[in-house]
């Protein structure tokens, strides 16, 4: 059996026919840049997530820039930023103008880690920004409490959990701003790059769409420089069908979570998945712990089946932050978990015939990695 570690073509039948002429409408309207399909996306988002602002960007790298920007956050400014995640959190504090400050995971969730973001904070620390990463949210209420002390805002890097609830809230949407990657195989997925931010203050959106608009609201009317990162019409139209099934394909991959979680349960040196009692998670990725994990990927890899790794390097161990300085001991967590972490296939389409047989060979890996081993 071949199990993909992504399937998007599985996706896009399940919807085509509503996909198919939402895409024709646009083109026959030719309303490539900005337009309605923008404006109605942003517009039922906002409602979505409960936030009264959203403006449509190019992608969640320049989201969360743009994020900072409007907050006011840039030169002289330290933004502590989890050394578990994806390189854009970081890089797009640098594009700021910003000072990156990396804190440790949690060792349950792989979220930030509350207490070492309270030890990173320092008279220059101006905002933090917690990812609900792998699809589980951070620990929001002690994260805007820290904040909230030392008076800091606090921007959610979303990309990797829209839909996800935190006691309720949707992640995205209990920050001073929320931010959004609409990459392809993230659960809300555009059919290109896209991006958005969410605000509850107004005046931060309207400088949020001003400069990624050119600077400008009216047309050549720029006041401002600004850049260009537009969210087009292609894409906002794709996202306004996807968001109409966000909710049943976040239900899909909590069920795949439950039935993997299940079935790994009896597999020693396997840890699963941990769900926070404050926390609806949508499992963008499904993120396993275990020994000797080279050979067991390799021999799931012979098997048919596609794994991943979130993030073989934690950001302080990449070559890229080499002059921050960090020995890989400062980030005893996060750096303890990276060579242990594989991503086991998830998406709503897996069926549990592929679960099953993905787990029995895991099984199979396991024991086998554990005869070599003795
Ligand atoms: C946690 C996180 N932040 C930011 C991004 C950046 O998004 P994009 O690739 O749309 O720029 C991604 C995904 O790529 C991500 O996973």
């Amino acid at each position: 059996m071949n199990v993909p570690f992504v399937d998007l073509k599985a996706q896009y039948q399940t919807i085509k026919p509503e996909m198919d002429a939402a895409i024709e409408e646009i083109i026959s309207n030719t309303a490539f840049i900005g337009g309605k399909a923008v404006r109605t996306f942003e517009e039922e988002f906002a409602a979505y997530l409960g936030v009264p602002h959203c403006v449509g960007v190019a992608n969640g790298t320049e989201a969360i820039e743009i994020a900072l920007r409007a907050l006011g956050v840039g030169p002289g400014d330290e933004v502590i930023v989890p050394a578990n995640t994806f390189i854009a959190t970081s890089e797009a504090v640098t594009s700021a103008g910003a000072t990156v400050v990396l804190a440790d995971s949690d060792p349950d969730y792989y979220t930030l880690d509350p207490e070492d973001f309270r030890r990173k904070i320092t008279p220059r620390t101006k905002a933090v920004i917690p990812v609900h990463l792998y699809g589980q949210p951070a620990d929001m209420d002690a994260i805007t409490a820290i904040a909230r002390e030392h008076d800091l805002l606090v921007i959610e890097d979303t990309s990797q959990a829209q839909g996800a609830r935190y006691k309720g809230r949707r992640v995205g949407s209990i920050g001073d701003a929320g931010t959004f990657s609409f990459y392809p195989g993230k659960n809300l997925g555009a059919y290109g790059d896209a991006g958005a931010i969410v605000f509850r203050d107004a005046a931060a959106a309207q400088f949020a769409r001003t400069y990624a608009g050119h600077g400008s609201i009216v047309k050549y009317h720029h006041i401002m420089e600004g850049r260009n990162s537009r969210l087009d019409g292609l894409q906002a139209a794709v996202l306004t069908v996807k968001l109409r099934h966000l909710d049943a394909w976040s239900d899909a991959r909590r069920r795949n979570a439950a039935l993997y979680t299940e079935l790994l349960a009896d597999i020693d040196g396997v840890t699963a998945p941990k769900i926070a009692d404050y926390a609806e998670p949508v499992f963008h990725l499904y993120v396993i712990r275990l020994a000797d994990r080279e050979n067991v990927q390799n021999r799931l890899a012979e098997r048919g089946i596609s794994t991943a790794i979130h993030y073989p390097i934690s950001i302080p161990s990449l070559e890229a932050y080499r002059h921050l300085g960090h020995a890989a001991s400062d980030f005893p967590v996060a750096n303890g978990q990276m060579g242990e972490i594989l991503s086991l296939p998830m998406y709503p389409e897996l069926t549990p015939e592929m679960i099953r047989y993905t787990v029995a060979e895991l099984r199979e890996a396991v024991a086998a990695s554990n005869l070599v081993g003795q």
